[in-house]
């Protein structure tokens, strides 16, 4: 039995990087003596010096005490691997190696007492293969911080196949006392946030690449109406596209071919053009010069409608029939056929079109279905109250002047609205669903709980929602429908529903049931 981590216990900090400086910092914050090392000479002494400066400014504009700006740094120490023999904690944070890694913790485990715990940073490699071969894995555990340490919040705590419960147990009590958000995961490739939050990417680019819209449209709309705080493109921009195409690969990899983590072929393009994002001056979109990113697609229409006919239930969409009223449509109510709690059963009659919310088939075969030829089809929003445009996609038998009527009512009552390619599910619907049907996949699969991932989303990647949240929010059956929908459409093996949301979603119930 490890003792616990009490802020009498001294942290070691092997790796003065980005990272390793970073979680130095938290653990001095939280009060710990910190020794810190690095292969490099003179890496500790400038790590530090830069962190003293850092709070010494953050001590100017009143975000940190003038008292913690000084003793925080005076916490840390330059060390030697010798010293670690006090430390009741060992952090790694050295290059991404699996090879140079192992060989780090079997020095490690000569020179620290049998209680140590082990953790390793790493972002890509199986926790359970860096502890392989030591003579006791039992105490390696992954606590996997996010950059920047100091304001990030998760803390992935990673069992590897060995990690012994109550080491993975302690690293995340202590976490929690570093003011940190920690979540439990198994060693799996890309632990939690780098594994569920791939069809963020993945999907963009495939939206991106059937022509749905320009990046910057596509942006706008997850950023506006899926309420994410960056867009898929210019976030990948500021990873670097080197960087996010290398996790995708890894993934992929690893995974021995998963057909949902398939790299983009347009991303590894950009990467071989050498337009890597913000870091090289292009990316998607060009920061030579300063330029301002593109404006997104907006259609205004021309004459919106006085009077709208809501037939049925627009379900979590029903806002849109407030907002329609406030502005002053005068909005007529009648019996739906269908069930009436059904979200995509209810629509819109405006003008000659009908208004309807996607359920992942392309508008054009609805319109069929529906027998409905002026068949536009809305995007899904987190809030449809509040939400300051709409993603709208028109079937190819829906004349232009009825779509605009649509988009010309749709803007008075505060919409900018978008225009997109008729592609399945459009773009936050299809990002959220297959968001998703991931984290299903990875509750399923035993990788970590329902609840874990709603806290990862939300601390590691800063979601609006975490999925289950989302699954919540807007039913599950939705989504089930929405990935059956895509399925069906592309014949993909990427778009198959995991069987954990099949099962859910025959009684509606959730993940937490
Ligand atoms: P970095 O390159 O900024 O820093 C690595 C440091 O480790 C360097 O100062 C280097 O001199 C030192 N080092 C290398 N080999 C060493 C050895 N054998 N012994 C002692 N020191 C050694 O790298 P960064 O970005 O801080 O990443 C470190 C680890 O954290 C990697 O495992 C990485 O995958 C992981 N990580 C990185 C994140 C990021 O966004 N940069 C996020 C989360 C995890």
């Amino acid at each position: 039995m490890p003792p616990a981590i009490s802020r009498e216990t001294v942290i070691g900090v092997i790796g003065a990087g980005a990272m390793g400086a970073g979680i130095a910092q938290v653990a001095a914050q939280a009060g710990h003596r910190v020794l810190l090392a690095d292969a490099q000479a003179g890496a500790v002494e400038r790590a530090v010096a830069a962190m003293a400066k850092g709070l010494q400014a953050l001590a100017e504009r009143g975000k940190v005490s003038a008292q913690d700006a000084s003793s925080v740094p005076a916490r840390i120490q330059p060390a030697e691997l010798m010293d670690f023999a006090a430390c009741g904690l060992v952090i790694e944070a050295i290059v991404e190696d699996l090879g140079v890694k192992r060989a780090l913790l079997t020095q490690l485990e000569g020179i620290v007492s049998p209680g140590c715990i082990l953790a390793t940073n790493t972002s890509s490699l199986s926790v359970t293969a860096i502890a392989a071969g030591l003579k006791n894995p039992g105490r390696v555990v992954g606590m996997h911080f996010f950059n920047p340490a100091t304001r990030m919040k998760l803390v992935e705590v990673i069992s590897g196949v060995e990690t012994a419960p109550e080491i993975a147990q302690a690293v995340f009590a202590a976490a929690e006392g570093w003011g940190k958000k920690p979540a439990f995961a198994k060693s799996t490739p890309g632990f939690i946030v780098n594994r569920i939050a791939r069809p963020f990417y993945g999907e963009a680019w495939r939206a991106y690449t059937e022509g749905a819209a320009d990046p910057a449209t596509i942006d706008a709309i997850v950023r506006d109406c899926g309420g994410f705080p960056m867009g898929p493109f210019e976030l990948m921009d500021l990873i670097g596209h080197d960087v996010n195409l290398a996790v995708s690969t890894s993934v992929f990899e690893a995974t021995f071919g998963e057909r949902r983590y398939a790299p983009s072929l347009a991303q590894q393009e950009l990467v071989r053009a050498g337009r890597l994002g913000r870091k090289t001056g292009r990316g998607i979109y060009d920061y030579r010069n300063g330029v301002a990113l593109p404006a997104p697609q907006v259609e205004t229409g021309a004459e919106p409608v006085k009077r709208v006919v809501a037939v049925g239930s627009l379900g979590i969409a029903t806002p849109i029939i407030t907002r329609l009223e406030a502005a002053g449509v005068d909005v007529v109510r009648v019996q739906g056929p269908r069930a009436a709690q059904d979200i995509s059963s209810g629509w819109l009659e405006i003008g000659p079109a009908r208004l309807m919310m996607t359920d992942g088939r392309p508008a054009t075969r609805r319109a069929m279905e529906e027998r409905h030829e002026h068949l536009v089809l809305f995007d899904l929003a987190l809030d449809y109250a509040t939400t300051p445009r709409l993603g709208l996609a028109r079937a190819d038998q829906c004349g232009m002047a009825a779509f605009r009527t649509v988009c010309a009512t749709l803007t008075r009552a505060g919409f900018a609205c978008s225009p997109l390619d008729d592609v399945a599910g459009l773009v936050v619907m299809r990002l959220t669903a297959m968001l998703v049907n991931e984290a299903a996949d990875a509750v399923a699969h035993g990788v970590c709980s329902a609840d874990a991932i709603d806290v990862a989303m939300r601390y590691g990647v800063n979601y609006p929602r975490g999925p289950m949240e989302w699954s919540e929010q807007v039913g599950l059956r939705v989504f089930a429908r929405a990935l059956a929908n895509l399925r069906e459409h592309y014949g993909e093996e990427r778009y198959r529903t995991s069987a954990l949301i099949t099962r859910k979603g025959y009684t509606g119930a959730s993940f937490h049931d």
